[in-house]
């Protein structure tokens, strides 16, 4: 069942407060990463990679700010000690662990847009879905990039790989599904109210959500 838009809202805040810092890890993370490598084409991924996380954590922050949100303090300075710290490991901890490291957290980050798209429309937030979905795709770029780059180290004899993502096409069809016949299990929290007008009302906002977007997504073309 969707959430109402307030609720949607503070979900979506709550995301994004963790995504903006999340970035900021990652980029830091990367770019010791990339520093730590010889030239050639992994540390010129990386350092694309680096650029990328970034850009969206640019985006992200601008959505913030619409939202008349801030960043959380506190996770911002965790999230420069982190990535300096993981960023100077890079250039002691060999090849392997960076990489399965980077690939692990990068499945999440997929999820984690994949959750904004759908709590963006549920907010009213209808034009940044798209956005959101983009971001998700290039996580799943950058987790397949890392999965390829340990996929048949020795060391993974004694060490499972994470779960495979679904495929990058399942993205866009997956959010249709899900923010068309919103899914409680995408969410952190369920909705308290269960009664049959809450419900009534919820599919009414939706249906209104949906007309919305559809012909905001008109206006585009
Ligand atoms: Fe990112
Ligand atoms: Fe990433």
């Amino acid at each position: 069942m969707a959430r109402d838009p307030a609720s949607a809202r503070d979900a979506l805040i709550g995301i994004l407060r963790h995504a903006y810092s999340g970035e900021r890890a990652a980029a830091l993370a990367y770019r010791g990463h990339w520093r730590s490598l010889p030239e050639g084409s992994d540390r010129a991924r990386i350092r694309e990679i680096e650029a990328e996380e970034w850009s969206h954590r640019d985006s992200i922050g601008g959505k913030l700010a619409a939202l008349g949100a801030r960043p959380g303090a506190w996770r911002e300075v965790r999230a420069a000690a982190i990535g300096r710290t993981l960023g100077a490991l890079c250039h002691v901890a060999g090849r392997f662990a960076p990489m399965y490291g980077a690939g692990r957290l990068e499945s999440g980050n997929i999820r984690e847009y994949e959750a904004a798209a759908v709590l963006a429309v549920e907010a009213g937030r209808f034009e940044w879905a798209e956005c959101f979905l983009d971001m998700a795709e290039v996580e799943w770029e950058h987790e397949r990039y890392f999965r390829s780059r340990v996929a048949d180290h020795p060391w993974l004899r004694w060490i499972s790989l994470w779960p495979a993502p679904a495929p990058k096409w399942e993205i866009r069809p997956s959010f249709r599904r899900r923010a068309a016949t919103p899914s409680e299990d995408l969410l952190p929290e369920r909705p308290k109210e269960s009664s049959r007008a809450r419900a009534a009302q919820l599919r009414e906002m939706r249906a209104a959500q949906l007309r919305e977007m559809r012909a905001a997504r008109d206006r585009m073309r």
